[in-house]
């Protein structure tokens, strides 16, 4: 199986204003600019591996653009979901979602529920786990229509997905694993629709002073306690954060944070162990 495609080259400086313009035209899983050496950048980009012709395409764009030591790299995925990928069903989620494990053949969804083609790869959020169920029901539960969203430690991207479809404008999502950035991007483009969550790699500082009507972020208490003060700093004066990836017996405690950080709860959802919550701004 052929997951990716890398293409790498030195760029002179004075190109780099074209590559916006280049990476456009091209289903980019990827890209990274080194630091200036000389008058050239090295430049990488990953390419799903999967659309013919878009590598010879890049390179052309590239060479055009004085791109020397162009290089083209096929990197070879290690397939170790295969297997579960194959047994994967499709199954409902929440009041509305119907989660589909195989993009290539897709399975409709019955009336009333909305399709996610989620194929289960290496990053977390293939929809299975009560910690992602969880946020795809409060997600049913808020407004999210042309409100603006913004998933921390995205995965798969399932949850970004699932407000896209569901309206909201923009939806920001981001993860420290580079993996996940590209399994999301390759996910996004697998919909029914046009999927336009803006994806990147890096840290929640990248976000910088943006605020987000809705604040998503599903992973153990240990990760997302130490971003709790940057939650409240991205999250709007009237909006909802919703925080799962918890277990029952951390409530308690998560909750005293939360009032630490100046957030409240307003709403909890439980499946099994697991627990998620709503927060708004104290001062909201
Ligand atoms: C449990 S998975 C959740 C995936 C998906 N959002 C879902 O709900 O199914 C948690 C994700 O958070 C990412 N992560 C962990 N710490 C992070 C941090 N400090 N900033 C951004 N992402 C982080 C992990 O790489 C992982 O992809």
């Amino acid at each position: 199986m052929t997951d990716c495609v890398e293409v790498s080259c030195e760029l002179p400086v004075e190109a780099e204003e074209l590559l916006p313009e280049i990476l456009g035209q091209l289903t980019v899983l990827g890209a990274h600019l080194g630091d200036a050496v000389g008058t050239a950048v090295a430049l990488r980009v990953y390419i799903d591996g999967d659309r013919a012709g878009e590598p010879a395409r890049l390179q052309a764009a590239l060479a055009g653009a004085g791109a020397r030591r162009i290089e083209v790299r096929v990197l070879e995925s290690q397939d170790w979901l295969a297997g579960y990928r194959e047994s994967a069903r499709p199954f409902a989620a929440g009041r509305s979602w119907w989660i589909d494990p195989h993009p290539d053949a897709p399975t409709a969804a019955p009336i009333g529920r909305r399709r996610l083609a989620i194929e289960p790869r290496t990053a977390f959020g293939s929809g299975s786990h009560e910690s992602t169920r969880l946020v795809l029901a409060a997600l049913e539960a808020l407004s999210v229509r042309d409100k603006s969203v913004l998933d921390i430690g995205t995965g798969s991207g399932i949850l970004a997905i699932a407000a896209d479809r569901l309206g909201a404008r923009p939806v920001v999502a981001f993860d420290v694993d580079r993996e996940a950035i590209w399994v999301a991007r390759r996910t996004a483009i697998e919909q029914d629709w046009l999927a336009r969550p803006l994806l990147f790699a890096g840290p929640i500082a990248a976000v910088g002073r943006y605020e987000f009507d809705v604040v998503l972020c599903n992973m153990i208490t240990e990760h997302f306690r130490p971003l709790l003060p940057d939650i409240r700093r991205v999250l709007a004066p009237t909006g909802f954060a919703v925080l799962s990836g918890m277990l029952e017996t951390e409530l308690a405690d998560v909750s005293s944070v939360l009032r630490g950080v100046g957030l409240d709860v307003r709403d909890q959802r439980r499946s099994g162990e697991w627990l998620s919550l709503t927060a708004v701004r104290d001062d909201g």
